[in-house]
């Protein structure tokens, strides 16, 4: 996947997963570290304040499906969510101290690995959901263009 650039949206239709609730967190996820992206001076803390907790509450939330229904990828994708939580400790200790730098690298670091980690880790765990809740596979409808168009040549 493409590295991210600031002015890009994190967050693109491709990255639905097909499990409404995970994919609404999702896109409040990605726009929350597009603002800590853009933010700077005194908007840092905060925007890292409410990244931080959304993620908590995401990772968590992940975490008890996959314990729940035994999910295989369970370790590895836990390993994922704790180092994540891990780093912003650490850039909120040095954003304390003054240090405004690791904030940003934070941030466009949460922005290569979130793609990938939608796409790859959450997706199996929506897929899993799916299959133990109705035994089946999520399904995506992807619009590419707009539904007049699509009318028009129907
Ligand atoms: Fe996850
Ligand atoms: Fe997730």
């Amino acid at each position: 996947m493409k590295k991210q650039t600031a002015t890009e949206p994190i967050w693109c239709e491709a990255l639905r997963v097909g499990h409404t609730r995970i994919d609404a967190e999702h896109e409040e996820f990605a726009g929350l570290i597009q603002q800590l992206l853009h933010a700077d001076g005194n908007a840092l803390a905060p925007a890292l304040d409410a990244l931080v907790m959304h993620a908590s509450v995401h990772f968590a939330e992940e975490d008890a499906w996959m314990q729940r229904l035994d999910f295989p990828a369970m370790h590895c994708h836990q390993r994922e969510h704790e180092a994540v939580l891990a780093s912003a400790d650490g850039v909120r200790r040095r954003l304390q101290a003054g240090e405004t730098l690791p904030a940003g690298q934070f941030a466009a670091a949460l922005a290569d690995w979130f793609p990938a980690h939608v796409q790859y880790l959450d997706s199996a765990l929506a897929q899993w959901i799916c299959k133990h809740t109705w035994n089946a596979k999520p399904v995506v409808l992807h619009r590419h263009k707009p539904v007049a168009q699509v009318m028009s040549h129907s």
